[in-house]
């Protein structure tokens, strides 16, 4: 029996018929951009994360970009930011002419922490950019508790809970990607920003229409970045199902602990009072290489997502980042792997890849 690294048709199933009304809708609305869907899917999206407003636009990288700027990022500025993440987390923080600074994270939780950021901050960090890796929280009341704001990069994190509240509304403001294989997925790109600073959420729709804030005159230099009718209209009949499915996602997490496969590789390990909707089920052994090769062998998705961290990326030697010394982040480049979740991930799953992990490992190295 083969387990698919992700499984997004499944749980989607059930609501085609409703989707495809949702799409139809649309269509004969004749309403494609910045009309009653996003309007409404900003809304709902923003009472479902706490915050007053969420904002939708583009995809998470224009997110993040848009919503440093509306923080008051700009040139001179510094954002200090993860290197053990997806590349775009530090890729947008350019484009607004700050520059990136690296920080170290916590190899057991994959997330930045207060000591990690410390490290980092100058006289110049203007914002700290907490990325929620893997639908993990990074602990983001000790973090802002340092003097700087945090913009969350809550990609990965939509279904999440916490004990002080929701992903997106934890921080000054949040950014999401609904990119299609996310714990909430469009059928396109799509993102948004969610805050309770209604200056901020202001000056994020100003930015995401050419900077304007009457679509008459600009004052700003923006960018063209929505969410566009499609995409919220699909998000809309999903956003109902998230928690079953992020339930769904923490029940896969613990069929893999019943396994025993906490006895054979190293869990991820949620940050304090965070129940992680996992995004991706990310273990760690010396040997994941090894481990990849034998669940390929057997039919088993795996994947090591940043085996080369973002600070070691060519395009970020500019910034001097392959100078900085973060031995969490080389750890877990190192030795992370990416295996089979879904909402739908069942005992069976977990059990045959359990077995295929133990009998690899058992084996002598290659
Ligand atoms: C942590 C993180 N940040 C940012 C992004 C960028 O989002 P997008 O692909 O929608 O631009 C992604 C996902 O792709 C992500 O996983």
């Amino acid at each position: 029996m083969g387990v698919p690294l992700f499984d997004t048709a499944t749980p989607l199933a059930p609501l085609r018929a409703e989707l495809d009304a949702a799409i139809a809708r649309v269509v004969d609305s004749g309403r494609y951009i910045l009309g009653p869907e996003v309007a409404a899917f900003e809304r709902e999206w923003a009472a479902y994360c706490g915050t007053s407003d969420a904002v939708g636009v583009a995809n998470g990288t224009d997110a993040l970009t848009i919503a440093l700027r509306a923080m008051g990022v700009g040139p001179g500025d510094e954002v200090v930011v993860p290197s053990f993440t997806f590349y775009a987390s530090a890729e947008a923080i350019p484009p607004t002419g700050a520059t990136p600074v690296f920080c170290d994270v916590d190899p057991d939780t994959f997330c930045i922490t207060p000591d990690t950021v410390r490290a980092a901050l100058t006289p110049r960090t203007k914002a700290i950019v907490a990325v929620h890796l893997f639908g993990n929280v990074a602990p983001v009341a000790e973090i802002e508790a340092l003097g700087v704001p945090v913009l969350e990069d809550a990609a990965q994190a939509a279904g999440t809970t916490t004990d002080a509240g929701r992903p997106g509304a934890l921080g000054t403001a949040a950014t999401w990607s609904f990119f299609p294989s996310k714990n909430l997925g469009c059928f396109g790109d799509g993102g948004a920003i969610t805050t309770s600073d209604p200056e901020i959420a202001d000056r994020c729709r100003m930015l995401r229409f050419h900077g304007s804030y009457d679509k008459q005159s600009f004052a700003h230099v923006g960018y063209n970045s929505r969410l566009d009718e499609l995409q919220a209209a699909i998000l809309r009949v999903q956003l109902p199902h998230l928690d079953a499915w992020a339930d769904g996602r923490r029940a896969a997490g613990a069929h893999y602990e019943q396994a025993g496969l906490g006895e054979v590789v190293a869990l991820p390990r949620a940050t304090p009072g965070v129940r992680p909707a996992w995004h991706l089920y990310v273990i760690r052994h010396d040997r994941a290489d090894d481990l990849a090769a034998a669940f390929a062998e057997r039919g088993v998705g795996s994947k090591a997502y940043y085996r080369v961290p973002t600070h070691r990326q060519p395009a970020m030697a500019a910034f001097g980042a392959d100078d900085a010394r973060l031995p969490g982040t080389d750890e877990a480049a190192r030795t992370h792997l990416a295996i089979p979740m879904s909402p739908v991930l069942d005992a069976a799953a977990a059990h045959e890849v359990t077995a295929v992990a133990r009998e690899a490992l058992a084996a002598a190295p290659v």
